[in-house]
């Protein structure tokens, strides 16, 4: 929600903004702004709409001179997408320049404050009020005053702030939501998300909550609430820039479907070892899983799918009960979790409000936590008691792909080791499970060769306005991650239903024409869902058979069939989700959607 950079070395800072800005925009696409320390005070220029937008509005102005910045991209909370409420907001006397991402949660007593105090407000924004707050308690340093303006914020955010008296100078702080500072020679940067960074610098800092940090050109320095100085040793980026960028695909989420069989590999490959899953050091020891009571899945969106693919396999093959919820819920349900459970937290970003606060909810009543997450050193990360990195690569495209496999994956090392360490599974079996995870990137390469098939779907289908996607057990969880992937992309409105569950009213909504796309990957279910299949298609469904089993399109029970390779059942939603995530992908361009920054999403949501 809302991404944030800012620059203070030798090179132009307008430069270094925008590029930033453009690796951001993943974060917030409804408008950008900058604003720079020039040799005639602070100038911003900020507008609705896209980076593009900025970029062409900054230029035909002249640019803007000067080496020391700040600037964003937004995703609107408080306001409206406008160029007012669009960032940098700037104080009432034009001293100060201030971007922020999250929610200020006292803004409106302390807009009333203001008012009183004479600041005329020119925005909807919560933003507005710390702009003005700041001149308020200005002090003549910009350390000093950051420190008192934190404390009279309720709420999570990250600020940077810059100051057209301090040349050079630019001071941020984050509390629950993410900033890293980047230390280069002679320049230094602040920024939500690590591409940002990385044509200056691959060293960075992640600073602790409420540290206020000051940056300049010669150094950066971190200080407490109480003024104590802290120190840091900047950590290096791994993966290299191109990770980060498109690679000659037409699109993010295409070149991270195509990723997808590296994410598995490099989720499961070290985490399989003498032919078993190795969790210990992640805090999956065999005697905590022998001894845990319940297990609860918390997330949000794909990754809350993932969890329910995870539940599907821990309960069948450990057999310790799961409950795997929303996190927006958990958090407020007086959820029943304590000593002797374990949360297993999901979110690729790490970020993801409502994930944050189920995971302190569940530490707060005694619980284990674990996070799998897929941003190293995000909050969900630092605040579990233990993670479980996925090794997807940095994820630009809004909608999941790579980091949703990569959860699958880490789901089905738990459900085994557990399996094992609870004697419901010999090991025997367990060497079969991990030799079928680690087939399975052969097997997803494999399935990418469907591209044209679904392409030819896609065009085939593209005018539908309403889909339904059909499974049972992990199919129907699979299901679900396949209805969201095309809603979310295409606007194409989807549901996924329990194959059983259609004709207790749904199957009213199947007419001739509507699109039906049904998973098939259980043997053991087959015969059900095939019913159910063949009762959609008696009403009129076009249908498109996602299966492992022997069936061929015969235009009875079924119009078109995309065949899967084999796997043990458990894991077969790695399997199916990547001909439907492909055919969710062409039916967004078929409708000339913009694929990788859909309409009203940001990829991290950082607010409730
Ligand atoms: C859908 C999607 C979202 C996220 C959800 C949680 O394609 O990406 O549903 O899965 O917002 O985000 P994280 O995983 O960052 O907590």
């Amino acid at each position: 929600m809302c991404g944030i950079v800012g620059y203070t070395g030798r090179r132009q800072a307008l430069d270094v903004l925008l590029k930033g800005l453009y690796t951001l925009e993943y974060r917030g696409y409804d408008s950008a702004g900058v604003a720079v320390q020039t040799p005639q005070g602070l100038r911003v220029v900020k507008t609705q709409g896209r980076m593009k937008t900025l970029d062409e509005k900054v230029h035909a102005l002249g640019g803007l001179e000067g080496s020391c910045g700040i600037g964003h991209t937004r995703w609107a909370t408080h306001g409206a997408p406008s160029d007012v409420n669009a960032h940098p907001h700037v104080s009432a006397d034009g001293r100060f320049a201030l971007v922020h991402n999250g929610i200020i949660e006292n803004y409106l007593e302390l807009r009333e404050e203001l008012q009183r105090d004479g600041f005329v407000f020119q925005s909807e924004t919560d933003t507005e009020t710390v702009v003005h707050l700041f001149q308020k308690l200005y002090c003549g340093d910009m350390v000093k005053t950051l420190t008192q303006v934190v404390a009279r914020l309720r709420g999570g955010f990250a600020l940077g702030v810059i100051s057209s008296e301090k040349p050079g100078e630019l001071v941020c702080v984050r509390r629950d939501n993410p900033l890293i500072v980047g230390f280069g020679e002679g320049e230094n940067m602040i920024a939500s998300d690590i591409p940002a960074i990385l044509p200056v610098t691959r060293r960075y800092v992640v600073p602790g909550d409420e540290e206020i940090v000051h940056v300049t050109p010669q150094g950066v320095e971190f200080y407490s609430l109480s003024g104590e100085r802290l120190t840091h040793t900047p950590q290096t980026v791994d993966w290299d820039v191109s990770s980060a960028e498109k690679g000659g695909y037409d699109h993010f989420m295409l070149k991270e479907i195509f990723e997808q069989p590296r994410a598995v590999r490099d989720t499961v490959s070290s985490r399989i070892r003498g032919g078993l899953p190795a969790l210990e050091e992640y805090g999956l020891s065999d005697e905590m899983l022998r001894g845990v009571r319940n297990i609860h899945i918390v997330a949000c969106g794909s990754a809350l799918h993932a969890g329910l693919v995870g539940k599907a396999a821990i309960e069948k093959l450990a057999r310790i009960p799961v409950l795997a919820q929303v996190a927006s819920e958990f958090r407020y349900s007086d959820p029943i979790i304590g000593e002797g459970d374990l949360c297993i937290v999901i979110s690729q970003s790490g970020e993801t409000a409502d994930t944050l606060a189920a995971l302190r909810e569940a530490k707060k009543r005694g619980a284990r936590t674990l996070a799998i997450c897929n941003v190293v050193s995000s909050s969900a990360a630092r605040e579990a008691d233990s993670v479980l990195y996925t090794w997807a690569g940095p994820e630009i495209a809004v909608a999941t792909t790579k980091a949703y496999s990569a959860q699958l994956a880490a789901l089905y090392l738990i459900a085994v080791r557990a399996a094992l360490a609870r004697g419901t599974m010999d090991e025997q079996t367990a060497r079969r499970y991990c030799d079928d995870i680690s087939s399975l990137p052969d097997k997803i390469e494999t399935l990418l060769k469907t591209r044209e098939q679904m392409s030819e779907l896609a065009r085939l289908y593209s005018d539908r306005e309403d889909t339904f996607f059909l499974g049972r057990g992990v199919d129907y969880a699979a299901a679900q991650e396949a209805s969201l992937k095309l809603k979310e992309i295409s606007y194409v409105h989807s549901e996924a239903y329990a194959g059983g569950e259609l004709k207790h009213g749904t199957i009213s909504l199947i007419e001739e024409g509507t699109l039906v796309a049904a998973l098939a990957c259980d043997p053991a279910l087959y015969e059900k869902i095939i019913s159910n299949i063949k009762s959609v298609k008696a009403r009129g469904a076009s249908v498109v058979l996602v299966t492992n089993g022997n069936y061929e399109a015969d235009g009875e029970m079924c119009d078109h069939v995309v065949h899967l390779p084999q796997c043990l059942p458990e894991l077969s939603a790695s399997l199916s989700i990547i001909p439907l995530q492909l055919f969710a992908y062409y039916i967004g361009v078929y409708r000339g959607c913009d694929i990788d920054k859909p309409r009203n999403l940001a990829k991290s949501v950082t607010v409730e």
